[in-house]
């Protein structure tokens, strides 16, 4: 017998069966051998929200919950906030090493180079609602790209694939600008090739007539937020991308189920209520009864920022956030909010409901306070975070479609509803 193994016995049958055990893990399917009899289908687990289920094997991204480790193929997510910028860590992300002079220079000419949308995009945008959130906004474009580029669908050839990667990396900081622009009645401003991504996308979003200095402490918080948004392994959003992607359905249509899944007040949306908490609180008096309402509401009314289903004991990115946090209110003004998140912060960590619970700030705490002082409206928040996860969901969606042992996504249930029953009409219902 294998010390590499697990002995399972099956006390229904008193058999004993041997299941390898390779990185952790047992092979799912290894338990359908467990059988009763021959016309029994075999023993599944039971996982809801995948909280104990590896779905795929990745080379992308590393987080150790427990000691508060996240790294990017093997680079530290510290050493990148301090040293790399948003797109070289994206050709990180993306090609799994940092790139070589000529290797970077090419990359960000490409993605420089396809920041312009179709203008019928213009059109198809400036049909929604004038006070449309941009993150449907956002989604709903994204799809619709898929229509403007068919060849998309060839999700096979890895040089097609290669063609959309550039395509979606550069071109959803634009559509993001012009879902903020529409929603506030300005003009859509075009990108500015001679500016970085980061600077570009703030010249898009606040440019007003011809006058806007990058300021450039808000392009670096902007790289650093970026770096630290860019992959978070098999989150909801990503599982979406996998899960999408693997109907080989093409990457527009599995960005929007993306966007879509990160939307979610759970997910990406956590930052908007964040702030939306705050303004709830509204002064640093009130956070004690917010705590307690928190404490007592059986789990109704959550600390918005709070809790990571990896992260147990501190969130890296959170601390990086927060150092962050003092440079830009350096230059824009201090956020009156900050003082509120402070004592929130200082009381949940002190309570025994959250230690318990190992409840800590998690990287939505303080950014949607960054994103307001440096005067983006709180609904942006949410497409924030998809920007820079374009390249984390690319990536992981390249890796999926390049793995042997992957397939269309398709998770079993446990039925337990009604048996067969004889339909009733609807006149001899009673
Ligand atoms: N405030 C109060 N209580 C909380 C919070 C919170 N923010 N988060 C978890 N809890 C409590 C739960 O009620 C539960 O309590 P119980 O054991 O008494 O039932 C316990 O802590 C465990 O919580 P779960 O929901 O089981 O934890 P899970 O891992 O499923 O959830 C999640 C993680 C969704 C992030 C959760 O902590 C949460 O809702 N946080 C607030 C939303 C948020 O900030 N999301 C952003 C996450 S980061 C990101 O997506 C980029």
């Amino acid at each position: 017998m294998s010390k590499d193994s697990l002995t399972i016995t099956d006390n229904r049958t008193g058999r004993v069966y041997e299941a390898p055990i390779q990185n952790g893990t047992i092979k799912a399917l290894d338990l359908r051998k467990i059988k009763i009899d021959d016309g029994d289908f075999g023993l599944m687990t039971y996982d809801p929200a995948y909280t104990n289920t590896a779905s795929c094997i990745s080379r992308i991204t590393f987080i150790d919950g427990e000691k508060g480790i996240l790294n990017y193929r093997g680079y530290p997510i510290g050493d990148l906030a301090e040293r790399s910028n948003y797109l070289e860590t994206a050709y990180l992300i993306v090609h799994g090493e940092l790139p070589r002079k000529a290797e970077y220079e090419s990359w960000v000419d490409s993605i420089t180079h396809h920041t312009m949308v179709h203008e019928n995009i213009k059109e198809l945008m400036g049909a929604f609602r004038y006070d449309a959130h941009p993150m449907g906004m956002l989604a709903s474009t994204v799809a619709a790209l898929s229509t403007f580029y068919p060849e998309a669908k060839d999700v096979r050839d890895k040089a097609v694939r290669s063609g959309q990667i550039f395509r979606l990396i550069a071109k959803i900081p634009t559509i993001a600008a012009f879902a903020h622009r529409h929603s506030v009645g300005l003009p859509y401003v075009y990108p500015d090739n001679d500016l970085s991504y980061c600077g570009n996308f703030l010249q898009m979003m606040f440019r007003v007539s011809n006058r806007y200095e990058v300021n450039p402490v808000l392009e670096r918080a902007l790289e650093v937020l970026f770096i630290l948004h860019a992959d978070h392994e098999q989150n909801c959003s990503t599982s979406a991308m996998r899960g999408v992607g693997s109907s080989e359905s093409d990457p527009y249509s599995s960005m929007a189920a993306a966007i879509g899944a990160l939307y979610g007040p759970l997910h990406g949306g956590a930052n908007e209520q964040v702030l939306r908490m705050l303004g709830e609180i509204g002064s640093k008096d009130r956070v004690p009864a917010f705590i307690n309402e928190v404490k007592t509401s059986g789990g109704e009314v959550r600390l918005m920022g709070f809790g990571h289903r990896v992260y147990k004991n501190f969130d890296p990115r959170a601390i990086i956030i927060k150092r962050m946090a003092d440079q830009v209110f350096e230059v824009t003004g201090r956020n009156p909010y900050l003082d509120i998140a402070l004592e929130l912060e200082r009381i949940a960590l002190e309570d025994e409901y959250f230690v318990k619970r190992k409840l800590y700030p998690n990287v939505d705490f303080y950014s949607g306070l960054i994103y307001q002082a440096m005067g983006f409206p709180v609904d942006m928040f949410p497409v924030l975070f998809a920007i820079p996860r374009t390249s984390g969901w690319l990536a992981q969606w390249e890796e999926m479609l390049e793995d042997k042992e992957q397939k269309i996504a398709r998770p079993r249930q446990i039925y337990l509803g009604a048996g067969r029953r004889d339909y009733v009409p609807l006149d001899k219902r009673s």
